[in-house]
């Protein structure tokens, strides 16, 4: 499983955050000072891949145009000589290649990516989710490619979640085989609690065969009247070997405010220009 391209899905309408995603899409929102959908393509070229393909839908040329070179604004920047902002913007069009595809109806993630079933070929690909910031000291994505180029095997980031919560993702069975792996023998999408299977949840992070399309292609609407990616795993967990690995790191939901805000404490609590004094700020308001 040498894995060469990384497929970002980024079509969703964002409703959790409307109305802040109205108009910007709500993967530009930020962490601090860099947009979210930035985070995850720095996750992509930290874990040494750099041909990225992302599906947009109409309105979300945005996206893109954010990892476009910016001519203006890069003379004004270095005719200024602020070269450490030069470089952060230049940053954003060097770090990786970056393609898009439209998804013209949101059916669904697995419809999302059957969208790139041409632009990735007979090869086995990630997919990330950007609503899903991990946080790690090895990139996440990094340590699913260990486990796939180990186990000669597809792989999907797992995360425990408490019991409460499963309705809100896909929840996966399986026994565990080594620490923090599992072999995949179910899973499904947001579970009633009391019909979940276990409390280990799928993030938006996976390592897919090509034969995922065929069999996205053969798929029913699951769940919600979507095309479940998480079905298909299904699928592909039948047919031969699949893995889960419980990823070493911290993981925040962008597309919902409290992991959006949360977000922001965590990395300003990081940041050189922030922690000393939003630590106090929490501390006087908490105290
Ligand atoms: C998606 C997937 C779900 C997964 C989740 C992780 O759901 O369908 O299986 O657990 O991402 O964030 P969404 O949050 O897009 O509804």
């Amino acid at each position: 499983m040498k894995i060469k391209k990384a497929v970002i899905l980024a079509a969703g309408f964002g409703t959790r955050m409307l109305p802040a995603s109205k108009v910007v899409p709500k993967e530009l929102l930020p962490v601090l000072d860099t947009p979210a959908i930035q985070l995850v393509v720095e996750e992509i070229a930290a874990s040494g891949i750099s041909d990225i393909i992302m599906v947009i839908s109409r309105g979300k040329g945005a996206l893109l145009d954010h990892f476009a070179p910016a001519p203006e604004l890069e003379r004004f920047l270095a005719q200024r000589g602020k070269h450490e902002l030069l470089e952060v913007v230049r940053k954003t069009s060097t770090m990786a290649r970056i393609a898009a595809v439209e998804q013209r109806e949101a059916l669904g993630i697995g419809h999302a990516v059957l969208q790139v079933k041409e632009a990735v070929g007979n090869e086995p690909f990630a997919v990330l989710l950007p609503d899903d910031i991990c946080d790690c000291p090895r990139p996440c994505l990094r340590q699913l490619m260990d486990v796939a180029e180990e186990r000669e095997a597809p792989v999907v980031a797992l995360m425990r979640v408490a019991r409460a919560e499963v309705s809100k993702y896909g929840i996966v069975e399986g026994p565990q085989i080594a620490p923090r792996l599992y072999r995949m023998t179910g899973m499904v999408e947001k579970p009633p609690v009391e019909q979940a299977p276990s409390e280990m949840a799928i993030i938006g992070r996976y390592l897919l065969p090509p034969e995922i399309f065929a069999i996205l292609e053969r798929a029913r609407p699951g769940h919600g009247g979507e095309i479940q990616l998480t079905d298909a795993l299904l699928e592909l967990a039948r047919r031969g070997d699949l893995y889960g690995y419980e990823f070493v790191g911290a993981r925040y939901d962008m597309g919902d405010r409290l992991g959006f805000l949360t977000a922001q404490i965590a990395y300003g609590l990081r940041h050189p220009q922030t922690a000393d004094k939003l630590r106090s700020y929490l501390k006087s308001i908490l105290s």
